[in-house]
């Protein structure tokens, strides 16, 4: 059984996504943390599946560097397999991919390479692509630069916003996401 420890910054969509398929008798994994660089909405969901959380405020640690050391520590208390960054919206230092990789892996709602960053589905945009799309990534020490595990085309529809977009690449994302962990989890997908 994989475990894995997910950490995210916002609404946990995707991460609820993880949580609802791991929550099948037969998915070969299972999370056993979830963590939040700040007070997420989206740690209300392992909370309604009983899932251990812990917050490592950003806000509150003078450097990265020391943020990351004391989320390097949490997440060590649960040794998990693998780490699935859901929505984090921080870079994580070095230290820490390096202590971890490659099992840590990443969804970014874009088709990377294209459109990396914190902004993916705003540049698609504001760059008038008709199609962009969601990725599953390997974390290495760049940004969204590691390879990619899994991707797939959305379309940009006429008149979509940020918004709309968003919305329409998270499903994608949260099938890719799933796909992947059971793919690494049964051995199919070796990191
Ligand atoms: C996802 O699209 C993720 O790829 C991006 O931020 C979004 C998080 O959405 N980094 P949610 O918090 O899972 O709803």
């Amino acid at each position: 059984m994989l475990t894995l420890a997910v950490l995210i910054s916002g609404t946990g969509s995707n991460l609820r996504a993880l949580l609802e398929a791991a929550s099948h008798p037969d998915f070969p994994a299972r999370v056993v943390a979830v963590g939040a660089d700040r007070d997420a909405d989206g740690l209300a969901h392992a909370e309604e599946f009983g899932i251990p959380t812990f917050t490592v405020p950003y806000s509150a640690y003078p450097t990265r560097e020391a943020w990351g050391e004391e989320l390097a520590e949490q997440l060590d208390a649960w040794q998990p397999d693998l780490i699935v960054l859901s929505g984090l919206m921080r870079l994580l230092p070095a230290a820490v991919v390096a202590r971890y990789a490659p099992r840590i892996v990443n969804t970014h709602p874009a088709y990377l390479p294209e459109f990396p960053g914190a902004h993916g589905v705003r540049d698609a945009l504001a760059a008038g692509a008709e199609q962009t799309g969601a990725s599953v990534i390997v974390v290495d020490d760049g940004v969204d630069s590691g390879p990619i595990l899994a991707q797939e085309r959305v379309a940009v529809l006429p008149g979509d916003t940020e918004a709309t977009l968003h919305e329409r690449i998270k499903p994608v994302e949260r099938r890719l996401l799933i796909d992947v962990v059971e793919r690494i989890a049964t051995g199919d997908l070796v990191l």
